[in-house]
């Protein structure tokens, strides 16, 4: 059993857990991810890493109450214990002196990005952040990534702090940096990764994303998260996550994300509708 430590929203619908895993801690490297199970019945629950501790033998993971597994996790009260914690899964992002390197990070990724920053910026590299939310009250973590990096970024949709809009903005970022890029990273949803990576496409910037299919072992057994890169068949849990995502086949992936969708999405937020009318009816 592994204990809670941590968990509560840190912004609205991103949840921050700190959970105890001393075997994980020791061995994470950045880009790698765990599966979580929150209860015994519970499904398992593919989540990035954003920071570890591993004299403590901690994990600080975000994320996101998607549905109703995340749902279940978001209810674990600190102090009490989850049945799951395996990993590391998944191969480390390739860390090496690229020169100046474009972290971008969303949603849950803004906390991902955090140690590859970090292992970025110990070897050398000039690392510019790029952090992006829908608005300024999804954004978190800026002080930390700040000490990472030596620029720091941000966007929000309705322009409420930093730049307005989304990553498309790219080409005028990077036409105001001094150096050219010589690599991008994104962490984050399945639309920031591919419209990220059509933005850097026609400026020639290799772009990696931390690819997010749906996943069940995690360990290449099931075949569930098969995505084709590059016209090739890869299982995100083992080869990935991190692909080439020019290369990524983007239609593919979003529609068979979307397999459960019927079984899993509608009725949670049709639960969730029915709960709210219930509430304002009796309220
Ligand atoms: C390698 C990897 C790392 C991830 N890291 C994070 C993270 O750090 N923080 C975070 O918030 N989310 C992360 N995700 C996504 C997260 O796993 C899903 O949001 C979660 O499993 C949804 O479960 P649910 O039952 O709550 O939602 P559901 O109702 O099942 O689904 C909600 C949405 O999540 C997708 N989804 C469902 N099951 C999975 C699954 N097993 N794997 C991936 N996507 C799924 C569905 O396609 C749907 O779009 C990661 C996914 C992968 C593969
Ligand atoms: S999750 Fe089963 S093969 Fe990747």
């Amino acid at each position: 059993m592994f204990k809670v430590l941590q968990n509560e929203m840190h912004v609205p619908n991103i949840h921050l857990l700190v959970v105890e895993a001393p075997e994980v801690a020791r061995e994470i490297k950045p880009g790698q991810f765990v599966i979580v199970r929150p209860s015994e019945e519970g499904e398992r629950i593919p989540l990035n890493v954003s920071d570890w501790d591993r004299e403590a033998g901690t994990l600080t993971i975000f994320f996101m109450n998607a549905g109703s597994s995340t749902d279940l996790l978001a209810s674990v009260e600190a102090g009490s214990e989850i049945p799951t914690v395996v990993g590391p899964l998944g191969r480390e992002t390739e860390i090496e002196k690229y020169g100046t390197v474009l972290l971008v990070g969303g949603c849950y990724g803004i906390g991902s990005i955090y140690p590859i920053a970090r292992a970025l910026k110990d070897q050398g590299n000039n690392v510019v952040t790029i952090i992006e939310g829908r608005s300024s009250y999804l954004i978190f973590w800026e002080d930390r990534l700040a000490e990472v990096s030596d620029q720091l970024i941000v966007i929000t949709r309705d322009g409420t702090k930093g730049l307005k809009g989304h990553i498309s903005r790219l080409p005028e970022i990077v036409s105001t940096l001094d150096t050219p890029v010589d690599r991008m990273i994104i962490n984050g949803c399945t639309h920031l990764l591919k419209r990220g990576s059509d933005a850097s496409r026609p400026l020639g910037i290799k772009t990696i994303v931390s690819l997010n299919p749906i996943m069940i072992d995690g360990t290449g057994m099931c075949g569930v998260c098969r995505v084709t890169v590059g016209s090739e068949t890869k299982f995100a849990c083992v080869d990935g996550p991190d692909f080439d995502g020019h290369e990524v086949d983007w239609a593919e992936l979003r529609q068979r994300r979307r397999t459960y969708i019927t079984e899993e999405v509608v009725p949670t937020r049709t639960s969730r509708c029915e709960e709210h009318a219930a509430s304002r009816r009796d309220g």
